[in-house]
Formats: structure tokens, C-alpha cells, sequence
């Protein structure tokens, strides 16, 4: 049977509904995937998941990576990272600030992870309105509505992104990750790290071009002098996230949101503060290999 899928004004963030995740034959499963590789971002409500059941339906898009900081991870089942404001008997349950910037995962990595999938289980309100929406936008939208002559111009070039810029970037007033300084140490090896990546980048399963531009991390553009090399990183992210081209998740209890980490990038608000409780499981599904690729 056909997926009913409730379209949004976004290129992305399109809603499944109708499916149950803890019951999928494997046709409806492949048309989810091909959903999911299609738009970049999909959005299943009223789902009712065990740990155990969001990593069952996580595996079936392959095997999953564990978030770096094991202390935020699910002890019984450290595939699951646990993203959440609450305390209990003093201690953090989860990591309470994450990702507060447009981004996509692990860009200090030479193979990130395919996307991930995150599960509501508390949502916070101000009033009757839900608050810490999800922004996600779609980079492959975003490449194939650049003018030609803007393809023509990145199409060779590389950017440099830089592990110690990101530190001081998050640092910055607007963007809070007070969690930054332990990333940075229990990953040793990225440190230092500066990597060079091409701005546009072909997406490993689908094949389509997607901009590759994160916030507040790139020093700048291989070979071009800096102030060109800023003012075309700051328009072509703004050509991203240009309003009518985000998709704003406002989120209930039960919502599962995936994104693909190569065709979209995303970003929390972080708009709410103690005692609105928020609580959300995420998987991550590893960097697709060959095998995996369509
Ligand atoms: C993330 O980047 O994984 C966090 C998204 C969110 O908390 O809304």
C-alpha cells in the first residue's frame, strides 16, 4: 500500500502517516527509506517506542553509532543518546544543549553518520504552546536552486572547518553548549582538527549535490582571499535557511523526526529553561558504506 505522506511548504519535514514503527512489513519499511532518502527529513507522529523498539526500527536502515559522550548514553543500550534538561538525584539525565547551531553531524569526521532519528517522550510548553522546536533545511533543495552561475563558481571549491573555531563559536552568546569543552576532550583526535571539505558534495546514496556549509565553523575558502571567502559562505548559508525553505518542527509527545545528516541540516532552539521538562531519545544511523549506498 502507498505511504500517506502529508506534504509541508518546506522542501522537507514531510509527515508519514498511518504507520506504526514497532510493526513494519518490509514494504512499507522501503518506501519510508526511500522517503527518507527523497527529502532528507520525515517526520512519523503518535508513535509509542520502547529504547529497545527505536533501535530495532533505527537498525533496519543499518548499523548505528554511539554519541561521544557515553555518560549521556542509555547504559543498558548505549545506542540510544539521551538529549534532556532533567535531573534526577542531582545528576543530568542527558545532555541538555545540544546542536544549537545550523548544522549537520559530526563535520569533523571524514565519514559522518548517515542521519539520525530523534523521539519525544517530554515536550516542553510555554502555556499551551509547545517551545524547543527542531529547524531543518534541505541542502540539496538549496543546491539545485542556486543560480547556474553560482554552481558554476563553488563547484570546485573547499572549504576548511575548524575544531577550535567551533569551540569559540559555541561559545558565543546566541549559542550556549556549555557540553563543548567535554566533546573536545573525550575526542582527543579532533581537537586540533581542521578539515577540508568541498562545498558541494555529492550525497553518498542518492547521488544529488548538497551544500556543504556549516554555521560558524569554516575559517574559510581554499585559495580565496577572506573577505570574498566570507561573504559567499554567509550567502550560501543564508540561501539554506532562507524562511520559506525551513522546516520548523513543533513537537508533541510521541513524534519521531529523522534527518539525513548530508542532505539537511538542522538546528535546536533551545528556547525553554527548568522546570519546562524536555526529553528525547535519538539514534544515529552510521556513515552509509558501499553496500548500504541505492
Ligand atoms: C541535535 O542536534 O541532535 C539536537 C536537536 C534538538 O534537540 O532539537
Amino acid at each position: 500500500m502507498a505511504l500517506d505522506i502529508h506534504f509541508t511548504s518546506a522542501p522537507l519535514g514531510h509527515e508519514i502517516a498511518g504507520v506504526d514503527l514497532r510493526k513494519l512489513d518490509d514494504d512499507t519499511f522501503a518506501q519510508i527509506e526511500k522517503t527518507f532518502d527523497t527529502y532528507g527529513s520525515i517526520v512519523i507522529r503518535g508513535q509509542s517506542l520502547t529504547p529497545q523498539q527505536q533501535v530495532d526500527f533505527s537498525r533496519r536502515f543499518g548499523p548505528l553509532d554511539r554519541f561521544v559522550l557515553e555518560r549521556f548514553n542509555m547504559k543498558e543500550l548505549p545506542e540510544v543518546f539521551v538529549l534532556s534538561n532533567i535531573i534526577e538525584n542531582g545528576q543530568p539525565i542527558g545532555m541538555s544543549d545540544a546542536g544549537r547551531y545550523w548544522h549537520s553531524d559530526m563535520w569533523v569526521s571524514d565519514t559522518p553518520p548517515r542521519g539520525s532519528m530523534l523521539y519525544a517522550l517530554e515536550v516542553p510548553h510555554r502555556g499551551e504552546e509547545p517551545v524547543g522546536d527542531t529547524c531543518l533545511a534541505s541542502t540539496a533543495h538549496a543546491y539545485d536552486t542556486l543560480s547556474q552561475e553560482m554552481k558554476d563558481r563553488i563547484e570546485n571549491l573547499s572549504a576548511v572547518f575548524s575544531s577550535k573555531l567551533y569551540a569559540q563559536f559555541v561559545g558565543h552568546d546566541t549559542v550556549k553548549d556549555i557540553h563543548t569543552k567535554e566533546i573536545m576532550e573525550a575526542r582527543k583526535d579532533i581537537q586540533d582538527r581542521q578539515i577540508t571539505h568541498r562545498l558541494v558534495r555529492r550525497h553518498p546514496r542518492t547521488g544529488r549535490k548538497c551544500l556543504y556549509v556549516v554555521e560558524g565553523v569554516i575559517s574559510h575558502i581554499v585559495g580565496m582571499e577572506p573577505g570574498e571567502s566570507r561573504a559567499l559562505l554567509d550567502e550560501l548559508l543564508a540561501h539554506i535557511v532562507r524562511p520559506e525553505a525551513v522546516y520548523r518542527h513543533r513537537w508533541r509527545v510521541g513524534d519521531v523526526l529523522m534527518w539525513d545528516n548530508y542532505s539537511a541540516v538542522h538546528r535546536a532552539t533551545g528556547d525553554f529553561e527548568w522546570p519546562q521538562r524536555r526529553l528525547m531519545h535519538r539514534t544515529t544511523l552510521s556513515a552509509p558504506t558501499l553496500a548500504q549506498a541505492a
